[in-house]
């Protein structure tokens, strides 16, 4: 096993802080990995040093590290983990079969969501390779990553029963796969969502008098998130989130999402919405993977504790402690839908206070 030491040399102090918290509920998020594009693009580089990368398995070694030492309730995956820029099938399947493996050897309980990376068709259609031999099924994908999911589908959901809340996993990659005459997906790039997931969402997985978090690749708005866009403004201007309007509306329409949590944006970012998002916080987090090109902020670098970027989420009453590991600062909100939601135990905590006071 590698010396992880460089990782997790100051880590103590910040587990000492997460067990004080005494939450309801500790859980590990990773996102945006892209395993093995570092050291694929650092081998011939004319601006990287060829030892210029990182590796995932360090990085959910790091992550066992905090699990074996505080109360983690589960990890959640925000999904692009693999190197769909392998240049060989087995290489791609190789990638991100490694990845989850190591992953789903952590010690509690994993669930992940799919990115738009990890069909790997984007970028073969885009150079022209033959998208069959690479495309990762929705079936082959449902095997690598939905190991905890009691349905057939690509998405689901759980409750946690300390914390009393639902988080449901929803899945941007829910292309209809089918073929053209070569046997080729022709989606590409794209995000989709389903009408059925949409059905789904809206009379199953919101159906509940649970506050819900959402964990899901993208954030459903692009107002106000920084790293939707290109570098260096980082904005969209159009939100480009399949059935986003709709998704938007069942939102408004259940009352009870507290939080939408995403990555894909490689960036950190805590917003309230307005409008039919209204209460809702949206909450992305830079990726793990180290981008040197693209990303000046926060100061990564490899071989060093900033190499990587998880954190562990504590939720206690309707108050969101975000606790980096890695590069980048901790956090902290208010989860309004929570307050809402729960109301005795905030009756319950002002009178304390008061008794207090
Ligand atoms: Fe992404």
């Amino acid at each position: 096993m590698n010396d992880i030491t460089y990782l997790t040399k100051n880590y103590d102090k910040k587990i000492e802080k997460i067990k004080a918290l005494g939450a309801d509920v500790n859980f590990l998020f990773i996102t945006d990995v892209h395993s093995g594009l570092n050291r694929q693009s650092s081998q011939n580089s004319k601006y990287r040093k060829p030892e210029d990368f990182e590796l995932s398995e360090n990085a959910i070694e790091a992550m066992r590290y905090v699990a074996e030492r505080c109360d983690i309730d589960f990890v959640l995956s925000g999904g692009d983990v693999g190197n769909d820029y392998a240049p060989t099938p087995e290489l791609v399947r190789k990638e991100i079969s490694d990845f989850y493996d190591n992953l789903y050897s952590l010690p509690v309980p994993v669930h992940c969501c799919v990115g738009n990376h990890d069909d790997a068709v984007g970028w073969s259609a885009e150079i022209g390779r033959t998208v069959k031999n690479y495309a990762i099924s929705p079936s082959e994908m449902h095997a690598l990553c939905m190991r905890n999911n009691p349905t057939d589908e690509n998405y689901y959901y759980f409750d946690h029963e300390k914390s009393g809340l639902r988080f449901v996993i929803l899945n941007i990659a829910d292309h209809p796969y089918i073929p053209d005459e070569n046997g080729n997906y022709t989606h590409g790039w794209g995000v989709d969502f389903s009408e059925k997931q949409l059905l789904w969402l809206d009379n199953e997985a919101l159906v509940t008098d649970k506050p819900c978090v959402i964990l899901c690749h993208m954030p459903i708005s692009c107002k106000g998130i920084f790293g939707c866009g290109g570098y260096p403004y980082g904005f969209k201007e159009k939100n480009d989130f399949p059935r986003g309007d709709e998704i938007m509306k069942c939102i408004r329409k259940h009352g009870n999402v507290c939080m939408w949590l995403a990555g894909h944006v490689h960036a950190d970012n805590l917003r309230y919405g307005d409008g039919d998002l209204e209460g809702v916080l949206t909450v992305t987090t830079d990726g793990s993977f180290l981008d040197p090109q693209m990303q000046p902020l926060p100061e990564r670098e490899f071989g060093e504790e900033t190499e990587t970027v998880f954190d562990v989420f504590s939720i206690k009453d309707n108050y969101l402690y975000i606790t980096r590991f890695g590069a980048g600062l901790d956090r902290q909100a208010n989860l309004c839908h929570t307050a809402r939601v729960m109301p005795m135990q905030m009756v319950w905590r002002a009178g304390k206070l008061m008794h207090n006071a």
